[in-house]
């Protein structure tokens, strides 16, 4: 499996399938916190590539499900995400005013605003997926307590104290660990949830669980390599942020081009697992190589 030398198309068409789903959520009636919900909605349809939600889209096609089947899960993970971003940003943080094109949330709203806009979002996706997700209700908590468990302390919100605190040991098994933490685990989740939702049996998603995991660090990998080589303007986010908060990442450990070949191996081995997992994989694979030549 060679690598996509040129950036592979992404699937547009599950992109709006999700903006427009996203669309359409209220979160409260209430006159009073409609300036919350205002910072909320800022954030989350400021754009974004909604890889998560459409990799959720595209494991449903691979089991053989309608998109409809697993909308309000999938959009609950973009709330998610984007609630992770709010914080990421926060001056506490990483301290950064560009966001998906866009002036980031608490620098439109303050902190104050921001950090409870984050708090909301989160809120609201758990209660979205409880509310309006279909589905055999064990089930529909089975992927939900997934979900909870890819952003609890063994999962995203681990990893990001760890790369704020810079408690990983300084070696590649623990730069791989903190990726996997931080941006892995709600990355294959995306993948993992549906598999729990529509009840796929343990051995036969072996490969799509082996192949969410990889796919997860490899997201990660290309974020730290864009933060050096990327374009502002099509990044949407600050170039350099990394470097100015001396982070640990694959490209000041390893350099550039070491960097890139990680990815690249790092993208063969997400690839051979899809492989190995059979089914209607197409949209997967397509969004696996658009994740190693993106450049946004
Ligand atoms: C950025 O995620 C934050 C990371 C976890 C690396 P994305 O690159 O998916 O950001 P959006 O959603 O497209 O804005
Ligand atoms: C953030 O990683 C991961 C999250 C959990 C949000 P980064 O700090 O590298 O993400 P960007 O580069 O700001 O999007
Ligand atoms: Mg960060
Ligand atoms: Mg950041
Ligand atoms: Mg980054």
């Amino acid at each position: 499996m060679n690598a996509p030398a040129r950036q592979a198309e992404y699937p547009v068409a599950l992109q709006r399938a999700v903006d427009a789903y996203l669309e359409q959520l209220r979160f409260s009636e209430e006159t009073t916190t409609a300036g919350l919900e205002e910072a909320m909605r800022y954030s989350l349809l400021a754009g974004g590539k909604r890889i998560r939600p459409v990799l959720a889209l595209a494991t449903a096609e691979a089991l053989g499900h309608t998109q409809d089947d697993v909308m309000a899960l999938a959009a609950a993970i973009e709330l998610i995400h984007t609630y992770s971003l709010i914080h990421d940003d926060l001056p506490a943080m990483d301290d950064d005013e560009l966001r998906r094109g866009k002036p980031t949330c608490h620098v439109v709203y303050g902190e104050d605003v921001a950090i409870l806009a984050g708090d909301g979002l989160f809120a609201e996706a758990i209660k979205l997926v409880l509310d309006e997700q279909d589905g055999d209700p064990e089930r529909v908590l089975r992927a939900l307590r997934h979900l909870v468990a890819a952003i609890s302390v063994s999962g995203m919100v681990g990893g990001q104290y760890v790369d704020v605190k810079e408690t990983a040991p300084h070696d590649q098994a623990g730069l791989r660990h903190l990726h996997e933490l931080k941006t892995g685990r709600l990355i294959a989740a995306a993948i993992e949830c549906p598999l729990l939702l529509f009840g796929a049996g343990e051995a036969a998603t072996m490969g799509l669980r082996r192949f969410a995991a990889e796919l997860g660090v490899l997201f990660q990998i290309v974020d730290d390599i864009l933060d050096v080589t990327g374009d502002e303007a099509a990044l949407g986010k600050p170039q350099g942020s990394d470097e100015r908060h001396g982070k640990r990442t694959y490209v000041s450990v390893f350099g550039l081009e070491k960097a890139r070949e990680l990815a690249r191996e790092s993208h063969h081995n997400a690839r051979a697992a899809l492989a190995d997992a059979g089914g209607q994989t197409a949209t997967l694979e397509q969004i696996t190589d658009y994740i190693l030549t993106r450049d946004t």
